[in-house]
């Protein structure tokens, strides 16, 4: 079954979207990237995420990550859309949406990379697409992936925590625990042995003792 998995590069497929046709390698150039999936045009749901994505678009143009969504209507479709969202996205009617959308009509992309519902069709008994969270990195490898189904919509808070998260561990060798947020102390990787890590934290390791006697509960200040 087509998808794609953490670790592959992500096809460098050509679409059309609200900003014209593109070429997803160029259109991401050497920025991280999102390219974030939703059912269908002129829906309830789908239009909250996407008004909530434009009210955010400034924390991803921080984070250097170029937003991209796409759904199985038509550019035209997209374009009138978008003005509901913005008019929906308080304060900003009559501007555009700060990032483009895919027109994948013909589902081959949603197909290519694994985005379909089974359990949600359209009129005509077709598949829409689920909404897939796909996360990728300079590299255009696949970072993270997440997937909710049409009747769940996301949460972006959680998704700008993630890629916090996946931009610290790129850069050192950490992992974030549960609820980590930017600032709080962050886990030693267990591949780095005691000596590594007091070298390469300057900060200190300390290690919470456990039961079973093993130190691998360390903790640092990134
Ligand atoms: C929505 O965006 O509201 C939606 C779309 C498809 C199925 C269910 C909900």
């Amino acid at each position: 079954m087509p998808g794609i998995l953490l670790g592959d590069v992500l096809p460098n497929f050509e679409a059309n979207t609200t900003v014209g046709k593109i070429k997803f390698h160029d259109f991401l150039g050497t920025s991280w990237g999102i390219l974030f999936s939703h059912p269908r045009d002129f829906t309830p749901v789908c239009t909250t995420e996407m008004a909530c994505a434009a009210k955010i678009s400034d924390q991803f143009k921080k984070r250097d990550v170029k937003m991209i969504a796409l759904s199985i209507d038509s550019v035209e479709d997209h374009r009138t859309w978008s003005e509901d969202v913005m008019a929906f996205h308080a304060n900003k009617a009559g501007t555009p949406l700060p990032f483009p959308i895919i027109a994948d009509d013909k589902r081959e992309l949603s197909v290519l990379l694994g985005m379909l519902d089974p359990d949600e069709l359209d009129k005509d008994g077709l598949p829409l697409t689920a909404r897939c969270v796909f996360v990728i990195g300079p590299d255009k490898k696949l970072k993270l992936s997440i997937l909710y189904p049409a009747t769940t919509g996301r949460n972006f808070d959680e998704i700008l925590r993630a890629i916090d998260s996946l931009q610290l561990t790129a850069q050192k060798k950490v992992a974030t625990p549960v609820d980590w947020k930017p600032g709080d102390k962050v886990m030693v990787i267990p591949s780095l042995s005691d000596a590594e890590a007091a070298s390469l934290f300057p900060n200190g390791v300390t290690t919470k003792e456990v039961p079973s006697g093993k130190k691998y509960l360390r903790y640092t200040q990134p």
